[in-house]
């Protein structure tokens, strides 16, 4: 008999029911307050997974529990939510989707799971894969932003990243992929709140991005809290049994989200415990998070009927074997131990060089960027907060561990007097600093304005109907416009979201920081400086207006596509319908020029490639390094395909003058699409081309290639 089935063998239904659950050790707040007597729980055997945990020394005692104290002697998982790095800070998620760069996405993955297994933890509950659509919703800040084939590329990524090639290894993470699914579809971009979306958008944008992770071979699988359709994800055996594991055959752990099984009946779809739990096992759920629906719920489940000891046994081995697999049981304590100095200071070398890349320069008028010489000031409610910069879910970083601009700017310019205001606080109605920091500004060459959001404002539960600068930001910038004549006005959003801020377009250039991480100052006077080119290029569409919410590039053609001359079109009288700045718009220091595309063959079969060339020339006067988009727009299907969808990406760095072509691949069986019955379809016919710099349609060149 293998170990597995030995232990299931000898377990009581409690100790069954233990390892299925997982308790918060409550050393971070991630969820609802709760007390647990976790230590008792442990020995009893009744807990037999801990989240919230981290600290070589902590974990230690904890595993000490379960492998010296509990009668069968089972090995404790431990996790933690490492979303974006564990002491050292990562750009949050939405910032690194803006690099367009599948090593860089690996290696904060890579550093992360290091730093986070040195720190004992064994699974971290991340890549977050929601395509989201709607910066209202927190969540946006935490995921890949609106594109399905973005959301795959950094699902790829980072589960190679978290997970290494051997789950064993002392240095790896178990990683999950959460929040399965459609959950960044929440209507009016409020969590938790219910989706409602068609067959075809989950099968072209929600599902792709975990359909990719699962063949990754990602260890867990988080659903989200949210119903579909009406039926809730921590219930919805369709989604869950049939698809997940039967079509996909993803045999890993899937985990609850923090209390989601109770809530089930909240959602109203359970009466009881015993229902919520029953409902939850039998759609396959393996792991309770914080409910005690498995505890407590599934012995009346039993007895109900309602599900079998074979189904109990089935999670129990999964959840055994995911410890397995980590190596827990041939070492408990393999993870948790001091990394040396070398390595930490890499670790932030990356973190700084990360940062930089996430940054999207909006705009620069008359080149205000980089920065000339003169005098400088640094203005505004981000210009020293260190701890902001962090962003949502920031594992164990510690504000003091952080940089913030204003201490980054001094440290590359030593001996430079550079003057600082606040102005006024990220939220709140006192005005009294404006006066100060506009005279202040009225006295600088240039004034680096440090606008946006705190970290607490985007993330879990943290949705906003006016995605603006908060507080009295807006009369902060407005003072120091009214002066700015003559000198050079760098406005710099720090955000979980787009920010709708047409009064801060006004600025010379504006750059989207997004929550830079541990190294933000340091980035931050990188590209001011010079020292290195802008690069980002935004992950979604930065809308205009709250009313163009939702907004995305991929639309489907309009049998009236918008004209303002013509009334009956799809317009909006009182707003453009075009976004602020398209999907992946980003300047750099450079000046790219593209030419010549040449896609061939001009014409492929379903297990053939084709290839794109095209090249770039840097007519500017800086080294810079440019991302480079190749979109498909099938003209004539058997069901409308939007205007353009994204199939693959590429990157260029070229010095001034330089000229470099970029190579990309197409798969012809990357065109197939669901068809009428929603199975994927190839269908025979032209597709066209595009490549260009962004999903901006004026800008790309295209080519016509057929399917046969
Ligand atoms: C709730 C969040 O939805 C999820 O993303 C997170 O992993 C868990 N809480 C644990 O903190």
């Amino acid at each position: 008999m293998s170990r597995i089935d030995s232990l299931i063998a000898a377990m009581s239904l409690a100790e069954k029911l233990g390892q299925m659950t997982m308790t918060t050790a409550g050393y971070a707040v991630t969820g609802p307050v709760t007390t647990t007597d976790l230590e008792a729980g442990i020995v009893k055997g009744a807990i037999g997974n801990v989240l919230n945990l981290y600290g070589a020394e902590m974990v230690r005692a904890a595993q000490r529990l379960a492998v010296e104290q509990t009668r069968l002697k089972i090995p404790l998982l431990v996790g933690m939510d490492v979303i974006h790095g564990h002491r050292t800070i990562f750009p949050i998620p939405l910032g690194e989707a803006a690099l367009f760069d599948p090593a860089a996405w690996e290696a904060s993955a890579r550093e992360a799971a290091k730093e986070a297994a040195a720190d004992g933890v064994h699974l971290t509950f991340a890549p977050m894969l929601d395509v989201a659509r709607d910066p209202r919703w927190g969540r946006i800040a935490e995921g890949p932003g609106e594109d399905p084939m973005l959301g795959q590329a950094i699902a790829r990524a980072k589960v190679k990243g978290f997970q290494a090639s051997n789950l064993g290894g002392a240095d790896t993470l178990a990683a999950c992929a959460k929040h399965y699914c459609a959950y960044g579809a929440v209507t009016g971009g409020r969590d938790y709140a219910e989706t409602d979306v068609s067959q075809r958008s989950l099968r072209e944008i929600y599902l792709p991005p975990f359909e990719a992770a699962v063949a990754a071979g990602v260890a867990t699988i988080m659903p989200a809290f949210t119903d579909l359709d009406g039926v809730p994800m921590s219930a919805n055996s369709a989604l869950l049994k049939d698809y997940l594991r039967g079509k996909l055959g993803f045999d890993g752990v899937l985990i609850s989200d923090y209390n989601a099984i109770a809530e089930l009946i909240r959602h109203g779809v359970a009466a009881d415990l015993a229902e919520a739990a029953a409902l939850a096992l039998k759609a396959g759920i393996d792991m309770d998070m914080m409910a005690n629906a498995y505890r407590d719920g599934l012995p009346e489940a039993l007895d109900r009927g309602l599900v079998s000891m074979a189904d109990i046994d089935a999670s129990v081995a999964r959840v055994l074997k995911l410890k397995e697999q980590l190596g827990l049981f041939d070492d408990p304590y393999r993870r948790g131990g001091p990394e040396s100095a070398d390595v930490l200071t890499a670790r932030r070398a990356l973190a700084r060089d990360v940062a930089g890349r996430s940054m999207v320069l909006l705009k620069n008028d008359g080149v205000a960027l980089p920065m000339a010489g003169g005098r400088v000031a640094v203005i505004g409610p981000l210009a020293d907060a260190a701890g902001e910069m962090r962003g949502c879910w920031s594992a164990a970083g510690r504000a003091e561990d952080c940089v913030s601009v204003l201490a980054g700017l001094r440290a590359a310019l030593p001996g430079q007097e550079i003057g600082y205001a606040a102005g006024v606080a990220i939220e709140s109605d006192d005005e009294s600093g404006i006066a100060a920091a506009g005279a202040l500004a009225d006295s600088a060459d240039t004034v680096i304005l440090c606008l946006g959001e705190s970290a607490a404002m985007s993330g879990e539960a943290s949705c906003r109907a006016h995605p603006g600068l908060p507080g009295k930001q807006n009369a902060l910038v407005e003072a120091v416009l009214a002066g700015a004549k003559g000198k050079k006005i760098i406005a710099i959003l720090f955000s979980g979201r787009p920010l709708i801020v047409p009064e801060v377009m006004a600025a010379g250039a504006v750059l989207a920081a997004w929550a830079p991480g541990s190294e933000a100052g340091n980035a931050l006077a990188d590209i001011l400086l010079g020292k290195l080119s802008p690069s980002g290029k935004t992950p979604v569409s930065w809308p205009r207006a709250v009313g163009q919410i939702p907004i995305f590039y991929n639309q489907r053609p309009s049998g009236r596509p918008a004209n303002p001359k013509d009334h009956y079109t799809s317009y909006y009288l009182d707003e453009d319908v075009t976004p602020q700045f398209p999907f992946g718009h980003g300047l750099s220091y450079g000046d790219f020029v593209y030419a010549d595309l040449g896609v061939s063959p001009a014409q492929a079969g379903q297990s053939d490639s084709f290839t794109a060339k095209i090249t770039l020339i840097n007519h500017g006067l800086r080294e810079a390094r440019e991302t480079v988009f190749l979109f498909a727009h099938d003209k004539v299907a058997k069901v409308s395909r939007p205007k353009l969808e994204l199939k693959n990406f590429g990157q260029i760095s070229l010095k001034p003058g330089e000229s470099g072509v970029v190579t990309l691949t197409l798969a012809a069986k990357d065109l197939m699409f669901p068809g009428l019955d929603l199975e994927p379809l190839y269908e025979p016919g032209e597709v066209e081309i595009l490549v260009g710099p962004s999903a901006d349609p004026g800008r790309m060149l295209s080519a016509t290639v057929r399917l046969v």
